[in-house]
């Protein structure tokens, strides 16, 4: 921190920092790197070999800028037809303003005069308006921009710069570090006083610096009237509940939020810590497998539906009255029943496919129960209609050739025990 370029020189850094406070407010832009207003951050270099997605969390040391805006009331007095004299007064200081209706918006930017003279380049400044419609009014806001340095501990987004948060740890002392840069600041020529950037002192300016004055004087004030013409209640409105203090608060905050970056700090090349949050995947899927997976669970998708037209005619006539599928649902359905008794005491698969063979089965919607052919109830269970009986005689074609076993099995019924017979040895 230490003042290295002459004022004049200076005066392009303030004329570009007017400039970008007033477009932030008229088109919300977002603060710059380092800056959240009212701190501007000491710029260090962001870790963007280690990560480009993470927050730098860093001890450093930043400058508070704070506005002291003030909204104060003005003495309007007509002096001839259309002119105005405006007097406005705030802790000693005082400003009076002349205007004539050849427009009917003006405003600007002035330096009071106070009983405690300062130099003009830390004085407290006026923002004025004043508007001939639909009456003459006025509107005075008094500055008094201070800055106090601190050590803060400031998050910086990696990607961008932005300044996502900052908290403050002590103010800026002889013992923190950096300390040694902070002498043209804490001490002469500065004194710990805040550049208020409207006004400077200029030795033997010539005319291209003080067109640069004129310009930043001009710009901040002007970007103000322009917000005020966007808000909801417009520039005339804007008078009534001090509107104008307020954005020109906004604007003068980030202003001089920019002018510290410029003026007060000073490059250097040391080490810092920087401690580094990031995110780090921890679940995470390959494309391929997704897309195979997907794949596959749409065709599974499709074939199900197929499926269930498919069998729509043939579950016509079958409302079961509970959840197929467990062993409670089939004893229910099967219990005391032609099924279960021929089923009774079989457990070997041929041995019960044997016992099923040749023999058909329907379901009573009403009782749910399976009634076997032959039995009584068969007959007034539902009645399959053409179709199913067509293709459960494809599906019985399809199973036919396949059990070759079963046929080398219709020996067997009587046979399961025998194998189990101990031999008869001695
Ligand atoms: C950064 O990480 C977050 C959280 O994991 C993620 O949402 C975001 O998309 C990442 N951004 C970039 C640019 O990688
Ligand atoms: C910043 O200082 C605080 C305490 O003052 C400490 O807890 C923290 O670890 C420091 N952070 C870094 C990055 O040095
Ligand atoms: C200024 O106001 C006076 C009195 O209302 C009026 O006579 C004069 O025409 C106005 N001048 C302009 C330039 O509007
Ligand atoms: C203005 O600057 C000159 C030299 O650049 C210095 O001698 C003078 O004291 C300064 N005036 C104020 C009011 O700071
Ligand atoms: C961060 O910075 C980017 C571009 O620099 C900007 O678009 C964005 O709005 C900023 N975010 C915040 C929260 O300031
Ligand atoms: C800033 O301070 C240094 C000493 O730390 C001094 O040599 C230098 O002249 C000062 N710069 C100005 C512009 O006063
Ligand atoms: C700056 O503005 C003043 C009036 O405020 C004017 O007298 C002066 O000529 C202007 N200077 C330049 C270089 O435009
Ligand atoms: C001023 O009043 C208008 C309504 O009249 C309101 O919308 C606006 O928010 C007010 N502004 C402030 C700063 O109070
Ligand atoms: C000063 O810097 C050193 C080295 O980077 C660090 O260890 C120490 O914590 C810092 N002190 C403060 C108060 O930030």
């Amino acid at each position: 921190m230490l003042i290295h370029r002459l004022l004049s020189e200076l005066s392009i850094a303030f004329l570009t920092g007017a400039g970008y406070a007033g477009a932030s407010v008229l088109y919300d832009l977002p603060a710059p790197p380092f800056i959240q207003v009212p701190y501007t951050v000491a710029a260090f270099e962001l870790p963007t070999a280690v990560t480009t997605n993470g927050t730098a969390f860093v001890n450093t040391s930043a400058i508070k800028s704070e506005t002291g805006c003030q909204p104060v009331s003005v003495q309007m007095t007509e002096t001839s037809p259309g002119t105005w004299t405006n007097t406005a007064s705030f802790n000693e200081c005082s400003i009076i303003w002349n205007v004539v209706n050849t427009t009917d918006t003006l405003f600007g930017i002035n330096i009071p005069s106070c009983q405690s003279s300062s130099p003009p380049q830390f004085s407290s400044v006026v923002f004025w308006f004043f508007s001939y419609i639909p009456t003459a009014q006025a509107s005075a806001t008094f500055c008094d921009p201070s800055m106090s340095l601190w050590e803060v501990n400031a998050a910086v987004d990696i990607r961008t710069g932005n300044i996502t948060a900052v908290s403050e740890i002590r103010p800026f002392s002889s013992s923190s570090n950096f300390s040694s840069f902070s002498a043209n600041v804490t001490g002469p020529p500065l004194n710990g006083r805040a550049y208020n950037g409207i006004q400077f002192n200029l030795t033997n300016p010539d005319q291209f610096v003080l067109g640069r004055q004129n310009a930043t004087q001009l710009q901040l004030p002007a970007s103000i009237y322009q917000a005020a013409i966007k808000t909801p209640q417009g520039f005339i409105g804007s008078f009534q509940n001090n509107t104008l203090t307020a954005l020109a608060d906004q604007v003068y905050g980030l202003y001089l939020s920019l002018v510290a970056r410029e003026v007060y700090f000073l490059g250097d090349d040391e080490d810092i810590n920087v401690q580094i949050k990031t995110f780090q995947q921890r679940v995470w899927l390959g494309d391929v497998a997704v897309h195979l997976l997907a794949a596959a669970m749409i065709i599974l998708a499709i074939f199900a539906t197929i499926v269930h037209l498919f069998h729509i005619e043939d579950r016509r006539f079958l409302r079961l009255k509970h959840e197929p599928g467990t062993i409670a649902s089939a004893v229910s359905i099967g219990a005391q029943t032609g099924v279960g008794e021929v089923l009774a005491g079989r457990q070997d698969p041929d041995d019960i496919k044997e016992a099923l063979r040749n023999k058909r089965f329907r379901i009573d919607p009403i009782a749910m129960k399976i009634f076997m052919e032959g039995e009584k109830g068969y007959e007034t269970a539902a009645v399959p209609t053409s179709p199913m009986y067509r293709r459960r005689s494809v599906l019985e074609l399809l199973q036919r050739p396949r059990p070759t076993k079963s046929q080398s099995g219709t020996s067997v019924p009587s046979s399961p025990s025998s194998p189990k017979e101990p031999p008869k040895s001695a």
